[in-house]
């Protein structure tokens, strides 16, 4: 594997990636609904099929997951996963708060993230063991100690309905313990405000392996700490997602209990 070869795709599909978005920023013709509540617009669609191209062109042989055209498996260590599009209710409503993430495993390990959002021009990238860069500067997480000097952060999953208690819970008691807790409708740019030091803390339920892949390598790069809600290692496949600065993990896990 040559990772500077990888490294350089991978920019290069987040890049086409979000001159695709910026294309279709405010111009949509259509929304379609994948589910009550969940969309998907030509932009996420045009932009995932030009970030394959991308990718695929560069290396054939290596797998492809990506959010809208699903599992592309090619028996390969090598895999890429991809969210053409972080944030398309916002992007339906013309709100600037969207991104690419892309990230690449190896044998099942994040090893590259890289998200962009097209609006602000902000890239953020990590690579395994090389620590997490915001327009190629490096970045680190916030050294906020305790939670009620914390600003939070969280999302609400399309499925809310059937988790309600659990979600209003959850929030109740964060909203009780910060300085305040916002939604802004991207996860991938949640984790990577997180590695940035914008926030202190994130959590949700229910999210995809392609909405997390990127922006939990980023974090853990930055210094924090990424786990599902009881401390245990998260994985881009599990239902819980915590990341934090490190400093606050306990008290966040104290207050994710139900
Ligand atoms: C969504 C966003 C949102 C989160 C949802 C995700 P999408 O991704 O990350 O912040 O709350 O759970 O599904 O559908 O815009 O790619
Ligand atoms: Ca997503
Ligand atoms: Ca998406």
């Amino acid at each position: 594997m040559n990772i500077a070869n990888i490294k350089k795709t991978g920019l290069a599909a987040t890049y086409k990636g979000a001159e695709i978005l910026r294309q279709y920023f405010g111009k949509l013709t259509g929304v379609m609904k994948k589910g009550a509540i969940d969309l998907v617009t030509e932009a996420d669609l045009e932009a995932e099929k030009a970030i394959i191209e991308v990718l695929h062109s560069a290396f054939p042989e290596h797998s492809i997951l990506a959010e809208e055209s699903g599992l592309n498996h090619k028996n390969s260590e090598n895999q890429w996963i991809i969210d053409p599009l972080d944030g398309t209710t916002n992007f339906a409503h013309e709100l600037g708060i969207f991104a690419v993430s892309i990230a690449f495993s190896y044998q099942n390990e994040i090893i590259h993230g890289f998200v962009l959002n097209p609006v602000s021009g902000e890239l953020f990238t990590a690579e395994k063991g090389q620590g997490a860069m915001l327009n190629g500067k490096s970045m680190s997480v916030s050294s906020t100690e305790k939670i009620s000097e914390a600003l939070l952060v969280t999302g609400f999953p399309y499925n809310h309905p059937e988790i309600i208690d659990t979600i209003m819970a959850r929030f109740g008691r964060c909203i009780s313990a910060s300085q305040g807790v916002r939604r802004l409708g991207s996860a991938a740019l949640d984790l990577c405000y997180v590695a940035r030091g914008r926030f202190d803390g994130f959590w949700e339920q229910n999210l995809k392996p392609w909405d997390t892949a990127a922006g939990m390598l980023i974090v853990e790069e930055a210094g924090g700490r990424v786990t599902d809600f009881s401390g245990n290692p998260y994985n881009i496949y599990q239902k819980e997602i915590l990341a934090t600065n490190m400093n606050i993990h306990q008290e966040m896990m104290n207050l994710m209990k139900y």
